[in-house]
C-alpha cells in the first residue's frame, strides 16, 4: 500500500491522474495538495470526493510547514508533483508566477522530501517534466531521447527546466529517489479551454474565430492524458531512482490539421449554421514559437514494457464528446480570470 502526495491534482493531468490511481489502486491513500490556481478545479474531482483514502488539502507546494505537517500527518512515501504554472503565452505576459511555483515550489518540495524521508527506503519522488525543456526540433532531426541536451526557450520552459535540474542535483547529492518523466503534449477531459484543443473545441462551438498562430505549421506530439498517466504508473512502480523517461505518443501533428481535424468531426457531431472550418483565422505568432517537439519514447517502452493504448481519432472523439456533454464545467472554469486573459491575449 502506498502513500501518495499528489501536487497539482486538480488540474488537468493532476485529476486524470488521481482518477486513474483511485481506479486502480483503491487500497492507497492520496493526499492532493493544490493551491486552487484559477487552472485547479475541484470539480473535476467531484465524483472521488467521498472515496475512502482520498484527502484533499489547499495549500501551497512553495509552503514548506504546509508540507512538513503532511510529510507528518500522513507518512508519505511517494510524491508525483504535478503542480506547476503550465501555459507558455501566460509565462509571456506574466513570468513570475512561472518562477515562483516551478522553481521555488519544486524546490520547497525537494526539501520537505528530504527532511521527511532521510534515508528510509522505498520512497518515490516523481517529477513531471515536459518535453518542451528540449527546446524545437528542425523538421528533419531525430525524436528527442533521455539525453537532448536541454534548451529552453520560453520563461515556462525555462522554469520547467530549472526544476528538473533541482530534481536531479538533489538524487545527485543527496541520494534522494527521484524519477523524472518528460511528456509530450497531452489532450484528453478536463483540460483548462486556454490550451489549443479544447480552444479550438470551444471557439468552434460559440462561433468565434479560432486563432492559429502563425502559418499553423508548428508540430507537436500529441498524447492522449490517460496513457500519461498509466506512463507515470509505470515509472512509479518499476522505474530506477534517478534515471528520466520520456514519455509520448509518436504522434506528431501540425496545429493547422489538427484544427481541421477538430473542426470537420465536429460538423459531423454538432453542425452549425456554417463549416466551423470558416472561423479559422490565423493570428501574430506567439513570440519565440517553438517549430516542433517529437518525443522518443524507446526507453520507456523497452525498459518498463509501456506503450500508448489511444491512438489520436480515437482520444480527439473522446476529447470531443466529454467537451460536447460537459459544457457547464467550460462555462464555469472560464469565469473571472479567464476572461481578462482572453481578451488580453487574443484582443
Ligand atoms: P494545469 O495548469 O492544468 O494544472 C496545474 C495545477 O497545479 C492546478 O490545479 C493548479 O491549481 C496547481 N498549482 C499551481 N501552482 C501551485 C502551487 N504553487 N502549489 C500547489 N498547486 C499549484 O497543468 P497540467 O496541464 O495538468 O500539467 C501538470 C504538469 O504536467 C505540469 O507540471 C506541466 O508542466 C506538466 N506537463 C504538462 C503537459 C501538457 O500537455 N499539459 C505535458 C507535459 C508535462
Ligand atoms: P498549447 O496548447 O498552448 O501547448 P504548447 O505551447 O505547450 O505546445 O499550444 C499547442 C500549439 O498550438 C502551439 O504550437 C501553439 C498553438 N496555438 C495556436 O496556434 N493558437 C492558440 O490559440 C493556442 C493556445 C495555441
Amino acid at each position: 500500500m502506498r502513500r501518495l502526495l499528489v501536487t497539482g491534482g486538480a488540474g488537468f493531468i493532476g485529476s486524470n491522474f488521481i482518477r486513474y490511481w483511485v481506479a486502480h489502486h483503491p487500497e492507497d491513500r492520496i493526499v492532493n495538495l493544490d493551491a486552487l490556481t484559477y487552472a485547479g478545479n475541484p470539480e473535476n474531482l467531484a465524483e472521488i470526493e467521498a472515496t475512502p483514502g482520498y484527502r484533499f488539502e489547499h495549500g501551497d507546494i512553495a509552503d514548506a510547514a504546509c508540507l512538513a505537517r503532511l510529510f507528518a500527518d500522513e507518512d508519505i512515501d511517494t510524491v508525483v508533483n504535478f503542480a506547476a504554472e503550465s501555459h507558455v503565452d501566460r509565462s509571456i505576459l506574466g513570468p513570475e508566477a512561472f518562477i515562483r511555483t516551478n522553481v521555488q515550489g519544486t524546490f520547497t518540495l525537494l526539501e520537505a522530501a528530504r527532511k521527511a524521508w532521510g534515508s528510509a527506503p522505498d520512497r518515490r519522488f516523481l517529477h513531471v517534466a515536459a518535453d518542451e525543456v528540449y527546446g524545437s526540433l528542425a523538421a528533419d532531426e531525430p525524436p528527442f531521447t533521455e539525453s537532448r541536451a536541454y534548451a529552453p526557450n520560453s520563461p515556462y520552459s525555462a522554469s520547467k527546466a530549472a526544476s528538473d535540474h533541482l530534481v536531479r542535483a538533489w538524487h545527485h547529492t543527496w541520494g534522494l529517489p527521484v524519477l523524472t518523466t518528460n511528456c509530450s503534449n497531452n489532450y484528453g477531459p478536463y483540460q483548462f479551454p486556454e490550451k489549443l484543443i479544447p480552444l479550438v473545441i470551444l471557439n468552434a462551438l460559440e462561433g468565434r474565430p479560432i486563432p492559429v498562430y502563425g502559418d499553423g505549421r508548428n508540430v507537436r506530439d500529441w498524447l492522449y492524458v490517460e496513457d500519461h498517466c498509466r506512463g507515470i504508473e509505470a515509472v512509479i512502480e518499476q522505474g530506477i531512482p534517478g534515471e528520466v523517461y520520456n514519455i509520448g505518443g509518436g504522434n506528431e501533428w501540425c496545429n493547422l490539421d489538427i484544427v481541421n481535424l477538430v473542426c470537420e468531426r465536429l460538423n459531423e457531431l454538432q453542425p452549425g449554421a456554417d463549416d466551423y472550418r470558416n472561423l479559422i483565422s490565423f493570428v501574430k505568432d506567439r513570440p519565440g514559437h517553438d517549430r516542433r517537439y517529437a518525443i522518443d519514447a524507446a526507453k520507456i517502452r523497452r525498459e518498463l514494457d509501456w506503450e500508448p493504448r489511444h491512438d489520436f481519432r480515437s482520444g480527439i472523439e473522446q476529447t470531443l464528446r466529454w467537451y460536447l456533454d460537459h459544457r457547464d464545467w467550460c462555462d464555469r472554469v472560464r469565469r473571472g480570470d479567464y476572461r481578462h486573459y482572453y481578451e488580453h491575449q487574443y484582443g
